[in-house]
């Protein structure tokens, strides 16, 4: 007799599915107490998993053993072409008692993501070695990565050849260069992106479209006199990529940041984002959240060191080849 039957999710599978929720929450927030505290609430939780079920073309699959529902799996696809014919597990769409049974839900429910043509598929998975491991053995690579800091407890100095300061006007035509810096990076090996790289024109015009905007703060880093670099800081609700169980209360947001490739390495990177980290502790946040590719070899060796760690893992699979 089978041990465990596999069935598609159904809206009455609901209040389960936030009970599993709820109880891998708690484990995540052993390891990251800055996450929020909300969702170890089933109710709140359940707000949650009934959004990830209520969005458009939403499907999935749950384990149930011996009666009781012991896994979920969720996902809906999103709009934006740059995912390409894709299919997304949100931070709610998923919660399994054993690690493995990721891997039989995954088994069921991706049968029809591909059947409708979706073969790109996404998946925010908390930093479990564990379920990041069965969804590694579902041919699941790792892309993105989310991260929090507290804010830091006393001022943090820049080096004395490095000067950190709010921009100006006039750092206008620099910013748009720098804005340009970091798609083109990230265009290119390894990391790929398709993000769309503006011309300097399309940078410059927004610039002075939005410079006064108070919702962000901009710095500039200067080296001999030059500015070579900048970091945007603004709160986390500003960012449309930090969601539900991974939007952690009253947190800032490290949203940008780049430096001009000639003067990389001098240590303007991390001056401009502990600016950022030190404004974000001026403006009374308890935390910091960034994140970035995986593959970009600059970003993804800066911050850790800069004392993020890392609370959820986007992992990425394209299925065909
Ligand atoms: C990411 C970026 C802003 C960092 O700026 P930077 O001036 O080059 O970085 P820094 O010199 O301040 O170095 C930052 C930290 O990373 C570490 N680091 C840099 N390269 C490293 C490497 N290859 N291996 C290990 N650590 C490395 C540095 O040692 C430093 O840590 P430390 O101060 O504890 O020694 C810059 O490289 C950049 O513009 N990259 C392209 C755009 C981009 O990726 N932006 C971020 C998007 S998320």
């Amino acid at each position: 007799m089978a041990r465990h039957v596999i069935r598609p999710f159904a809206e009455a599978d609901l209040p389960a599915a936030a009970g599993l929720l709820t109880q891998r929450h708690q484990e995540h927030r052993k390891r990251h107490p800055l996450l929020p505290p909300d969702y170890e609430d089933e109710r709140l939780a359940l707000v949650e998993v009934t959004a990830a079920w209520e969005s458009e073309g939403a499907s999935g699959a749950v384990m149930v053993e011996g009666g009781q529902i012991t896994g979920y799996l969720l996902a809906a696809p999103k709009p934006s072409p740059a995912w390409g014919p894709n299919i997304w597990v949100e931070a709610a769409g998923h919660a399994v008692r054993d690690p493995e049974h990721i891997r039989d839900l995954y088994g069921a429910a991706a049968t029809r993501w591909v059947d409708e043509g979706r073969t790109a598929h996404y998946v925010l998975v908390p930093d479990d070695a564990e379920l990041i491991d069965a969804w590694f053995r579902l041919a699941f690579g790792s892309q993105h990565a989310h991260a929090i800091r507290p804010v830091p407890d006393s001022p943090l100095q820049p080096p004395r050849d490095l000067v950190i300061r709010r921009a100006a006007r006039t750092d206008i035509p620099v910013l748009a260069e720098l804005d340009v810096v970091l798609p083109q990076h990230q265009g290119r090996s390894p990391v790929f992106s398709s993000a769309e790289v503006p011309t300097l024109e399309e940078a410059l015009a927004d610039w002075e479209e939005s410079f006064d905007d108070p919702a962000y703060a901009t710095f500039v880093a200067e080296y001999n006199d030059q500015v070579i670099g900048s970091a945007i800081g603004c709160s986390l609700d500003k960012s449309s990529a930090h969601n539900g169980l991974a939007r952690p209360d009253n947190a800032g947001f490290l949203g940008f940041a780049a430096v001009l490739p000639s003067a990389r390495g001098l240590g303007a990177g991390r001056a401009l984002g502990e600016a950022v980290l030190q404004w974000s502790a001026d403006t009374g946040y308890t935390s910091v959240v960034t994140d970035w590719r995986v593959t970009n070899l600059l970003s993804s060796r800066a911050w850790p060191r800069l004392g993020f760690r890392q609370t959820f893992h986007r992992l990425h699979r394209l299925i065909g080849y």
